[in-house]
């Protein structure tokens, strides 16, 4: 299908104009005076996720202009064929249906092999964690995997912590930073150790290198049946062959890295909470999905949130987002939105390769929401840049502490309500100038799938905003050229060859080989 570029459409024209004669200047809390229905207007409940937009810096008008982007910009059109599995990802030739990965069968005969091979994969990955859960002799799973392969499933495993069983100690070593590793096996037995070797590739040079010293640490700890101790989560099941794995469960190239939690590299999340919480999993996230291909526009959150994340980066000119779940369960949601969004959208040129001429993804960022405040929220309160804050807070604790959780939310709120609506104090550093823009994401429960419905969510904003850039979200040339330069620079060490390296980086090799006193750099 032919995409037109946000920057070429009228409707990009209308908002400049828009912006100039009241975006620019718009005011909370005029807002909310002259339109006492605006929290209703502006909030709405999708699977599992109430969302409040009313504190965004936006009225009926701009939103409407925003939806005529989307339309001009073919962002549902684009949408159908995600849905439909059209090679979307044109650069790298691929289509992109992690949304398969949570469909369900269908009620008669499954006429699509892909979805057959999903669930076939999914019945037998449910089954081995299940039989994982079951064996008292494995008290600890170390999953060893970077990137995708690594922040989902970290962040779910975390974040769904009340519904894991207690009779495995999860841990994710994911840098090839030695002391990483080095900590986490210094409490380990061989004997009672599951490793999941999680890679799409199977070539990752910090994966592999991680599992090598695995392996070479549990023969040397006297253990020799690698079939019941090492796992493979990869698309490349020839390359885990090799590596002497035997148990592996595969996916396909469809499936990008950031969006493949959904798939065997899952096998963490279904071994802390189960073959049933998974599926609870995946159907909240394809709720989710089915939201975003059938709702009407003006009430399709993914498609709201990822127009608001466009009006605030290319009109207002925000630069970041700061993102602040009020649960600490949550308290590697911003790193795993990070590469969602980054790693997606971070790209300067369309899915043609043409430079373009506007801003793309913020930087995101942020911290569990109290201890955010007491770190950052100052300069979010008070400096100089506006910086919209993505608050997410869950109704129903987990646990049974008298007064804590009222205590968390009130300040949640508190947060998003000084933002807003600011203070007049003594003047200069007691104002508070308010009018910050935030969105507020409310949970019933953290549920397995209510943080379904929440990922997927995110996975689909990210494509209405880069569906409107017009550039592939789906591919990731930029973590290339520093993964090369390393391999070079990794010889050069060992060698101390400065030859053609810059006067810095060669510099710095010198003091590093010099520091070479038994470090192990050579
Ligand atoms: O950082 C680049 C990247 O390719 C990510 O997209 C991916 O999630 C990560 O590396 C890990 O890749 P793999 O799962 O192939 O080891």
């Amino acid at each position: 299908m032919t995409r037109t570029r946000c920057d070429r459409t009228p409707a990009w024209g209308a908002l400049r104009d828009t912006f100039g004669a009241r975006g620019a200047a718009f005011d909370l809390r005029q807002a909310f005076a002259s339109d006492p229905a605006r929290f209703d207007a502006f909030s709405q409940q999708a699977p599992h996720v109430f969302a409040d937009l009313s504190k965004n810096l936006i009225d009926a008008g701009i939103e409407a202009q925003l939806q005529q982007l989307a339309r001009e910009c073919g962002v549902l059109e684009h949408r159908d064929a995600m849905f439909r599995g059209d090679a979307i990802n044109a650069s790298e030739g691929r289509a992109v249906k992690h949304f398969l990965l949570r469909s369900p069968l269908p009620e008669g005969p499954c006429a699509d092999p892909d979805l057959q091979a999903v669930h076939a994969t999914l019945d037998a990955m449910l089954h081995y964690a299940e039989a994982v859960r079951a064996d008292s002799a494995i008290t600890d799973v170390v999953n060893i995997g970077i990137g995708g392969s690594d922040l989902g499933p970290q962040m779910a495993v975390l974040a769904l912590d009340a519904y894991a069983t207690p009779a495995k100690r999860m841990h994710f070593v994911s840098n090839v930073d030695g002391h990483e590793l080095a900590s986490t096996l210094a409490r380990l037995r061989p004997h009672s150790t599951l490793f999941l070797i999680a890679s799409k590739t199977f070539s990752t040079i910090e994966t592999m290198t991680n599992a090598r010293s695995a392996k070479r640490w549990f023969e040397a700890g006297g253990g020799t049946d690698i079939a019941r101790h090492f796992c493979a989560l990869t698309s490349n099941v020839a390359a885990a062959t090799d590596f002497g794995i035997d148990r592996t469960f595969g996916f396909w190239d469809w499936v990008g890295g950031r969006y493949s939690l959904w798939s065997a590299i899952g096998l963490p999340i279904a071994v802390a909470i189960g073959a049933q919480g998974f599926r609870e999993f995946l159907a909240g996230a394809h709720a989710m999905d089915r939201h975003f291909q059938s709702a009407a526009p003006a009430a399709n959150l993914p498609l709201r949130l990822g127009l608001l994340d466009v009006w605030y980066r290319n009109f207002h000119g925000f630069g970041s987002r700061s993102i602040a779940p009020y649960h600490s369960a949550l308290r590697r949601w911003p790193a795993y939105l990070q590469q969602l969004e980054m790693e997606s959208n971070g790209k300067r040129v369309d899915a043609q390769g043409q430079a373009l001429g506007f801003g793309t993804a913020p930087v995101l960022w942020g911290e569990s929401g109290t201890n955010g405040q007491h770190a950052y929220f100052q300069m979010l309160h008070q400096g100089s840049d506006r910086v919209p804050v993505e608050f997410v807070a869950v109704r129903q604790p987990r646990h049974d502490l008298p007064g804590h959780h009222a205590l968390l939310l009130a300040n949640a709120l508190a947060q998003a309500q000084a933002l807003m609506v600011g203070k007049a104090d003594a003047g200069g550093q007691r104002d508070f100038p308010g009018n910050r823009p935030s969105s507020f994401l409310l949970l019933e429960a953290l549920s397995p799938a209510s943080l379904g419905a929440l990922i997927a969510l995110q996975e689909h904003r990210v494509f209405v905003s880069g569906s409107v850039w017009g550039i592939n979200s789906f591919d990731q040339w930029g973590v290339e050229l520093g993964k090369v330069l390393a391999g070079d620079i990794a010889q050069r060490l060992r060698s101390g060859d400065r030859s053609g390296l810059d006067a810095s980086t060669a510099g710095l090799l010198d003091r590093l080989r010099g520091a070479d006193r038994g470090l192990g750099l050579a």
